[in-house]
């Protein structure tokens, strides 16, 4: 029976990070010890999001089991879903065929940096979960920016901090204290591990998000849920345009 072949291609593609939900009830990750992940974030995250996206674009970076790129496509939107590890892009793919979306989304597996390398826009940029992961985050906002058509969705991680700040133009040589203060924008270096994952780096707090956010050419529009920004584009608002250009271009290899 289909039902029971289903099920038992989900345990042999164990482990699950999204807990799809599939014809008949049946769940890819019910016992997920995040809760119903991420049905609960997207429910949140998807008023902001229009109802029809007929002849829109999506990047899905870090997509996993495809959760949010088969909803957007459920949407019409036509998906790139990217990821490092095939392990979930066969998860992701397996999905796609079995609730018939296979001709809205294809899965790649790519680097995030890779994408310096694509010349043509997305509509949508859903960036989620994976900036935390990276060691050079900047550098992944940077090439996000430059395909960013109408909007991106970005979540991490964040440290606790006050969320009040106000940016100053200039800091003085030997007014460095307010660089610690609380709400100053700060990254925290994670030597080892978070909840014994050895992939997670660098976690901002919130002015953090925000300031990183504005100097990679994003304006942050709502904030749907914790930790969610959907943002969009602001046009290039690198301080110290050329000098940032130049070395954008150097860690690309886009000379
Ligand atoms: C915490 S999960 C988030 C999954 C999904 N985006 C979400 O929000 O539910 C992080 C995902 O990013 C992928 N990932 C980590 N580093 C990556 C990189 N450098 N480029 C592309 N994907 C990456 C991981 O394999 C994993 O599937």
């Amino acid at each position: 029976m289909l039902q029971n072949k289903i099920i038992r291609q989900i345990k042999e593609m164990r482990p699950w990070f999204h807990n799809l939900h599939l014809v008949n009830g049946i769940q890819t990750a019910p016992d997920h010890v995040l809760g119903d992940f991420p049905s609960f974030k997207w429910v949140e995250i998807a008023p902001f999001i229009p109802d029809d996206l007929n002849g829109w674009t999506v990047m899905d970076i870090g997509c996993n089991a495809g959760f949010y790129s088969l909803e957007l496509a459920k949407r019409g939107a036509s998906v790139t879903g990217i990821d490092i590890d095939s392990h979930y892009l066969k998860q992701a793919d397996w999905a796609a065929n079995l609730m018939n979306l296979k001709d809205k989304v294809r899965f790649e597996e790519k680097q995030i940096y890779e994408l310096s390398k694509i010349k043509t826009k997305f509509d949508i940029i859903w960036y989620m979960g994976v900036f935390y992961h990276l060691r050079y985050p900047l550098l992944s906002l940077d090439i996000i920016s430059r395909i960013t058509g109408k909007m991106m969705v970005f979540q991490t991680m964040t440290m606790p901090d006050k969320e009040d700040y106000e940016a100053r133009s200039d800091v003085d040589l030997y007014e460095r204290e307010i660089l610690s203060e609380p709400g100053w924008p700060k990254l925290s270096f994670v030597e080892n591990c978070i909840a014994g994952d050895p992939t997670n780096w660098w976690v901002p707090n919130h002015s953090a998000v925000m300031s990183i956010l504005k100097t990679c050419g994003f304006k942050v529009i709502n904030r749907p849920s914790h930790e969610v920004y959907i943002c969009e584009p602001d046009g290039n608002t690198m301080k110290s345009g050329s000098i940032n250009d130049y070395q954008y271009r150097a860690a690309t290899g886009i000379l």
